[in-house]
């Protein structure tokens, strides 16, 4: 069983790739294959709303990176998302690549139903319980099954810029948890 985690963080030295990699840490420390994706190395374009991936069956902009990100979503049987918060909001190109993939995704099958998965969000100060819905949102229309933590897997970090997520703590708990959580239901769902 395999879990992608993808990171939406423009930043090197980002919070949020930390937390996600004591994410699927955690994740390997359960027995299950991990791959993390940044957003980072990558070029999404946003969805220009043409529509012609309800007929071709596939996204009609060849010139970045979606369709590559777009496979490892679909081979995975596991996906993580991670973002930093921008405006009390996920940042541009997370939704950017969501958005095209849910539509994908949608006219081949829905062939991200039944996977499991989770959102990470990290922050400043404000603004997490947005952003973090704004995934929720994601994995509820494409039928991922969200296994739940002991809190909502957020982080503070980032004051200036900082890379500091390590200094949290109670964050970094509830994303752990959050892991054993997840690895339980795959293995129930999958094994
Ligand atoms: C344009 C911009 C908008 C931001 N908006 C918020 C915000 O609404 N709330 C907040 O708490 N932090 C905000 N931050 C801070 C980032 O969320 C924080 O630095 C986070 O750690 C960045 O994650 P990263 O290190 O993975 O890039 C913002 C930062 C930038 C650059």
């Amino acid at each position: 069983m395999k879990v992608l985690g993808i990171t939406g963080s423009l930043r090197p030295g980002s919070n949020t790739k930390y937390y996600m990699e004591q994410c699927l840490a955690k994740l390997q420390a359960q027995g299950l294959e991990t791959q993390l994706v940044s957003l980072r190395d990558k070029k999404i374009n946003p969805c220009l709303g043409c529509y012609a991936c309800t007929e071709e069956k596939r996204c009609a902009q060849q010139d970045d990176d979606f369709a590559e990100i777009l496979a490892l979503m679909e081979q995975a049987d596991g996906i993580v998302l991670g973002s930093p918060v921008y405006l009390s909001s996920v940042v541009p190109q997370m939704m950017s690549l969501l958005a095209r993939a849910t539509f994908v995704a949608h006219w081949n099958g829905k062939f991200l139903a039944g996977k499991v998965g989770g959102p990470i969000t990290v922050a400043r100060r404000a603004g997490h319980n947005m952003a973090f819905s704004q995934l929720l949102l994601w994995f509820f229309i494409n039928g991922i099954t969200v296994p739940g933590s002991t809190y909502w897997t957020v982080g503070m970090a980032g004051a200036g810029g900082a890379h500091d997520a390590g200094q949290d703590e109670e964050g970094l708990m509830h994303v752990a948890n959050f892991a054993d959580n997840m690895a339980k239901v795959m293995n129930k769902l999958f094994v």
